[in-house]
């Protein structure tokens, strides 16, 4: 849990064992830790977390925005007793930070989405479980009850073309404890990636990271739809063989534990809300390509527009925080519809190259709907607690951490992910108390000068 001055309790801890001798597992600053986790990762893993979309402009302009504001400390203003907490939809949180969504994280390490559940629970913060988690949504509730009853979760949508799948999504969210919906908007179609192309990656190709479509009834429909019309119509496309078609198999085979029984795969069964698939070889060998094509075919809607977002509250009452949002305007819509929360977010520089950078589009936004009841929070980019500091001094009300997070996670499963989040806000109390304020709700743009 993150105590009350928690930056000094976890100064202690690590000089305490220092004394004995140890170091920490995950560095304290971003670049050890990158440059720490890139040597463990494969190198499809680096491609996709690390990865940016085209020259990777958008992640360099997120560091420079962030580095064009400087924190101004005021001095002399007993700053003895500080607290990071604070309270989103209805929850109160030990700090304004969430895990941020980061699909396919088994790459970085097994059963990645159950880990990181136990760490966001252990530091008394929010985990946005991915669509594109490895792992079903509801596994990882369980995991998060186990290490706290209530640990706070949300959940992360994207819009197939399928309501049907929606409505599934939705309704499982709901069932699991979901304090919030996030929609995420800017993700219709993946950007550019340089780094994944190169490589010939896409995760989700071997069933990396769709473990929320594998199980989910809805999604078993649509494959079982799809595939008798194409039966029906005598479309069963012929596939090259070669031995990265097999090596893709076995993956996608490894990755749909209620397909396993081809082989002996070493991992265990999980619970996938399926029941009776069990089917001859033939079945399971032909099932598992046609589950990864149609997740292909219907994961994101390019046909996404403000109506389908209106229509959201007939589908839900949780909060509705709609990711993506770099536009001023957009944000004011968002607000006229009603929508609880807005994630100012490029996606982590993943989507667009140029784009604007995540703090330059908060100040915009901010100007435009910081006094409206809406929550406002950011991503992409945020790496330390000088970083966290400064979104909230811009007028955030959270940040979301991601690569930090999967980099941590990289080097030590829940405790890496946990050490990596909990450095962050560790460093975030730190800079509160030494620039003259006790609490994140005092911080306001007073906090910062841009520099020219
Ligand atoms: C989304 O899942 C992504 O790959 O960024």
């Amino acid at each position: 849990m993150v105590s009350v001055n928690f930056g000094r309790s976890r100064q202690n801890d690590v000089y305490t064992a220092g004394v004995h001798g140890r170091t920490p597992t995950v560095p304290a600053d971003f670049a050890e830790l990158e440059r720490r986790a890139r040597a463990k990762m494969s190198r499809r893993a680096w491609a996709y977390i690390a990865g940016g979309a085209g020259e990777g402009r958008t992640m360099t302009a997120n560091r420079r925005a962030l580095d064009s504001w400087a924190i101004v400390p005021r001095v002399l203003r007993d700053v003895s007793e500080r607290s990071l907490q604070t309270e989103l939809f209805g929850q109160t949180l030990s700090a304004p930070v969430l895990f941020a969504p980061v699909g396919a994280g088994a790459l970085a390490y097994p059963d990645a989405d159950v880990h990181i559940g136990r760490a966001a629970a252990e530091l008394g913060v929010p985990y946005i479980f991915s669509n594109q988690g490895c792992a079903p949504m509801e596994g990882v509730a369980d995991a998060m009850e186990a290490v706290k009853p209530g640990a706070p979760r949300w959940f992360q949508l994207y819009w197939s073309t399928d309501d049907r799948l929606v409505d599934s999504l939705i309704r499982r969210a709901e069932t699991m404890g979901a304090a919030a919906l996030t929609v995420t908007l800017d993700t219709t179609m993946l950007g550019w990636r340089p780094q994944d192309l190169n490589l010939g990656s896409l995760p989700f190709a071997r069933a990396e990271g769709i473990d929320q479509y594998t199980s989910d009834p809805s999604f078993w429909e649509i494959v079982a739809e799809r595939m008798r019309d194409a039966a029906s119509t005598g479309e069963t496309a012929k596939q090259e063989v070669s031995l990265g078609a097999i090596k893709t198999l076995l993956s996608i085979v490894r990755n749909m534990p209620e397909l396993s029984g081809i082989l002996s795969t070493g991992r265990k069964g999980r619970s996938t809300g399926l029941k009776g698939r069990s089917s001859g070889l033939k079945e399971r060998v032909t099932k598992g390509p046609a589950a990864v094509q149609t997740f292909l075919d219907i994961y994101s809607r390019p046909s996404l527009d403000w109506d389908d977002i209106a229509s959201l509250r007939e589908k839900t009452t949780l909060p509705i925080v709609l990711k993506g949002i770099l536009h001023p305007d957009d944000a004011r819509t968002a607000v006229e519809l009603g929508i609880d929360g807005i994630i100012v977010s490029n996606h982590g520089g993943r989507q667009i190259d140029g784009e604007i950078s995540s703090t330059d589009a908060l100040v915009d936004v901010v100007d435009a709907v910081g006094e409206e009841d809406v929550k406002i929070l950011i991503d992409s980019g945020f790496y330390t607690g000088s970083d966290v500091f400064k979104a909230l001094a811009l007028g955030a009300d959270a940040v979301c951490i991601g690569r930090p997070h999967m980099y941590g996670l990289a080097l030590n499963g829940a405790d890496g992910a946990r050490d990596a989040v909990a450095n962050i806000l560790a460093e975030l109390d730190l800079t509160l108390g030494l620039s003259g304020h006790t609490s994140v709700a005092d911080l306001d743009r007073s906090a910062l000068k841009h520099l020219p």
